[in-house]
């Protein structure tokens, strides 16, 4: 792309209207404009990190397990203390969220809970995605106690004959008691860490059946639709149905709100990019907040603006980019799980708040 753009002026005049979904298509898109979110103008809101490429399970449905990626990142299986740390004092002073995944399990990194903690120390939000299986009780009254913002349990299963399908190397009974006993010692805590549950919505898995049995147990059941990353299966789904209609390219809500950095400290354009083919900078050489203004993030933002996303190689091949939503998103997740979360720990206050108990 040639020349700098004024890119917050640009997407002003660009501002496109959304179009309405039909109700078959289940999520209905009231957003009145697209393009850049208010909260992210300064900064993305979240920062989601390849924290590790190690995992100790082989989940069929991973495109980790069924690709070469974890072997080509083999000179950085887990990122670095330095790089981690840049990252979170870069969010930290923003009040941004340092969203924790990859291509294996978080918890196997030697230092996970010490770079939680301090994240939460430079005023970063702190959301942990995991299968579960790491957790020990002083692991666990850490965590609650630096008050991360969320932990996601990936459970994709209510019961221990799917579990044993669908999370292979993992173990039923050992996810039920660390998510029991994370969400008691949260409560006897009163930590304001959120927790709750998801559940990838493939063949075979009976989704509803899953969200019945969490839904008690957690702040918020998360159904994610199941995405291939070019790289699974599409006929695993057992909910294809997109939520952006495809020929109409609407804008990626991804590249408006978050981004996406690897073990290396290499930003990616976006989630689809987990073999991290593209490169929008290195966040050893550019600040963040750089890499968000420049010129490779405007170009994609431009592209999509005006309808123009698919003569991006990458955007085009992105069989992912129908499940992203404006609507249906990760912030009312948070929200939702929040309220319940108040509820558990506070409850009388929360029942004051809500009106449910009367003056006298
Ligand atoms: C790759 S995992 C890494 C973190 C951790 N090991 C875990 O399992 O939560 C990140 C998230 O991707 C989800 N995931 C894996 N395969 C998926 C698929 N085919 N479609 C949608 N989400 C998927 C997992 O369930 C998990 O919530
Ligand atoms: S636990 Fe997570 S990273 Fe490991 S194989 Fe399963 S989905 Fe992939």
């Amino acid at each position: 792309m040639k020349g700098k753009v004024n890119w917050v002026s640009y997407l002003e005049k660009q501002s496109v209207e959304m179009h309405g979904m039909k109700k078959d298509n289940r999520i209905l898109h009231k957003q009145k404009i697209y393009g850049i979110k208010p909260q992210a103008q300064k900064f993305p809101m979240m920062c989601v990190l390849s924290f590790i490429y190690v995992c100790n399970a082989k989940c069929p449905n991973c495109p980790y397990t069924n690709s070469q990626i974890r072997a080509d990142y083999k000179d950085r299986p887990f990122m670095e203390e330095s790089t981690f740390k840049i990252i979170a004092d870069q969010c930290g002073e923003y009040g941004a969220w340092v969203r924790i995944s990859g291509g294996g399990e978080p918890m196997l990194h030697p230092k996970a809970v010490e770079l939680m903690e301090y994240a939460k120390n430079v005023g970063a939000k702190v959301g942990l995605i995991t299968n579960g299986s790491l957790f020990t009780e002083a692991s666990s009254t850490r965590l609650l106690e630096a008050q991360i913002d969320m932990i996601e349990f990936s459970v994709d299963a209510g019961d221990s004959k799917t579990y044993a399908k669908v999370r292979r190397g993992l173990k039923w009974d050992v996810l039920l008691r660390n998510v029991k006993r994370i969400a008691t010692i949260r409560n006897r805590l009163k930590s304001s860490t959120k927790i709750i549950a998801s559940s990838v919505n493939q063949v075979d898995v009976d989704i509803d059946a899953i969200a019945k049995y969490w839904e008690p147990l957690v702040d918020n059941f998360q159904k994610r639709k199941y995405l291939t990353w070019g790289i699974n299966d599409p006929s695993k789904s057992a909910d294809p149905a997109p939520y952006l209609p495809l020929t109409e390219r609407i804008p990626c809500p991804f590249i408006f709100e978050r981004l996406n950095i690897d073990s290396r400290g290499k930003v990616m354009v976006c989630g689809f990019d987990i073999a991290g083919k593209t490169d929008m900078g290195n966040i050893h050489e550019r600040s963040i907040k750089e890499i968000w203004h420049g010129e490779e993030y405007q170009y994609y933002r431009q592209m999509h603006l005006s309808r123009r996303g698919q003569e991006i190689e990458l955007c085009r091949n992105c069989p992912d980019w129908q499940y992203r939503s404006w609507k249906h998103n990760y912030w009312k997740i948070v929200k939702k799980a929040e309220k319940k979360r108040r509820s558990q720990v506070e409850p009388l206050d929360f029942q004051e708040s809500e009106g449910c108990v009367k003056d006298v």
